[in-house]
């Protein structure tokens, strides 16, 4: 405001036939100006004030005090102290046609009160599957009681290494998010997958923990990759049409990026939900960004989460680089799972790590698994919540008791060790290079 007035005093001196014309419009702009703004706003702002706001620039040293996306920052805590005790966790199982009888043996394995479950079954499953699976959930006594399992009825057409798959991830982000406030870490599981501890061992180890450490096994693309997987451009047919079919590469190829860095790594991840509510509200826009240039990259599942954290300054530092499962791979180039089976069970174990994948249907080593590692005779593996009487063969877990109680066995030692070493300097040091 002042500067404006200035500048129009210089002109009146120099020509002084106007200033009777220009201090009679002057005064009645002020009082239009002054009388539409006290009629307008009844906010006890005065002259001062409004001259301040209408300069945007004038707070410039104050930098991020102005900018709307400082108050939508979230502060992290990266020692962890901030929230101590139980932790909760939200699952996504996946399945497709045929595997609703194994994602309702991987849920009970990995059940237990305190969590959040959400399970889909993608659009190959016929509609049949999908109101087994559905039913099975209503079936049963504790998830009705508990009401933390839910069947996405909605389900997508998913392309294997496609972004649909990324979406359909997404979702179920979205659903968890919004069903229930209380979750801190995300993971994601299939059908073919299978826990090596109990959820209490889990829940025990994680309850020291810092809310907002990220296992995210992650690296740069480099070498093959680069040409592989950065320069060709896919579409995913998912995207459009009704009927599953493989990925259409074009003859184009793009140049790499030069305004973020691209990562790769597992796709299976556990993500802590202040992470996935930057990715999902996205006010920050790197998330969609990415989203959108992972459109039409191969494998976008194995990129996209590690390519958002690791180029976010706050988040970055939140990333450790490991995805908790034991993966046997095959011989070079390790592009896909071997099916795991009773000669790996020491190996599995000797990893300490709290899930397995792939185990082909009703493998005998899940049974094993089952015995000597869950412990799991009946529905859930036992846990501290279960406090029925075992008599008679009857499921302690017919009774709850209270759900922050952990009951955690042997083989949660171990898996803390794991943590010990994941979150050592040494490791911490190779975060995002
Ligand atoms: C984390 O711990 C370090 C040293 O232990 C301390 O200097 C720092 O202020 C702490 N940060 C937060 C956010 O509490
Ligand atoms: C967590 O911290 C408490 C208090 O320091 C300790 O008693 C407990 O054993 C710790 N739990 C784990 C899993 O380290
Ligand atoms: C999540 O889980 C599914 C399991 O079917 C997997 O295929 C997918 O790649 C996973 N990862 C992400 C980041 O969506
Ligand atoms: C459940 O157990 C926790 C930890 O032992 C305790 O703090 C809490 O008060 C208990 N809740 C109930 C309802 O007994």
């Amino acid at each position: 405001m002042r500067k404006y007035v200035n500048h129009h005093s210089a002109r009146v001196i120099g020509d002084r036939n106007w200033v009777i014309p220009f201090i009679t419009s002057f005064i009645i702009f002020i009082t239009l100006y002054f009388s539409a703004i006290s009629g307008l706003f009844t906010s006890p702002h005065d002259g001062e004030n409004l001259s301040f706001d209408i300069i945007p620039f004038a707070k410039s040293d104050d930098t991020g005090g102005y900018y709307v996306e400082s108050d939508l920052k979230t502060s992290l805590d990266t020692n962890g102290s901030s929230k101590i005790g139980a932790p909760r966790f939200a699952y996504l199982i996946s399945g497709t046609r045929g595997d609703s009888h194994r994602m309702m043996r991987t849920l009970s394995a990995v059940y237990h009160p305190r969590n959040q479950y959400i399970l889909h079954l993608d659009l190959e499953a016929p509609p049949r599957e999908r109101l087994e699976l559905a039913s099975l959930v209503r079936a049963d006594l504790t998830f009705r009681e508990v009401e933390n399992v839910r069947v996405m009825s909605q389900s997508n057409l998913v392309t294997y290494k496609g972004p649909t798959m990324i979406a359909c991830t997404l979702q179920a982000i979205s659903i968890l998010l919004k069903e229930s406030s209380e979750w801190d870490w995300f993971i994601n599981l299939s059908a073919s997958d299978y826990p090596l501890m109990t959820q209490d061992d889990l829940l025990h180890a994680f309850s020291n923990l810092s809310r907002n450490i990220n296992f995210i096994e992650h690296m740069q693309i480099t070498g093959w990759k680069l040409n592989q997987r950065a320069k060709p451009i896919i579409i995913d047919p998912g995207l459009y049409l009704s009927k599953k079919s493989d990925l259409a590469l074009t003859t184009q190829r793009r140049s790499l990026p030069t305004s973020f860095k691209l990562f790769t790594g597992s796709a299976w991840v556990m993500l802590t939900r202040s992470f996935l509510e930057y990715c999902i509200w996205g006010w920050d826009n790197l998330p969609r960004t990415i989203l959108m240039y992972y459109t039409n990259f191969v494998s976008s599942p194995e990129g996209y989460f590690h390519t958002v954290i690791c180029n976010n300054e706050e988040y970055r530092h939140t990333a450790i680089s490991h995805d908790l499962h034991y993966i046997a791979w095959d011989r070079p180039p390790k592009q896909h799972p071997i099916s795991l089976s009773m000669k790996d069970f020491d190996k599995m174990v000797k990893s300490n790590a709290p899930f397995a994948r792939k185990f082909a249907k009703d493998d005998p080593v899940l049974d094993k698994i089952d015995k000597e590692l869950l412990g799991r005779t009946s529905r859930f593996a036992p846990g501290g919540w279960c406090i029925g009487s075992p008599e008679g063969g009857a499921d302690p877990c017919s009774v709850r008791g209270n759900d922050s109680v952990f009951k955690p066995g042997p083989v949660s030692e171990r898996f803390q060790e794991l943590l010990r070493t994941l979150l050592s300097e040494d490791f911490q040091r190779k975060q995002c290079t």
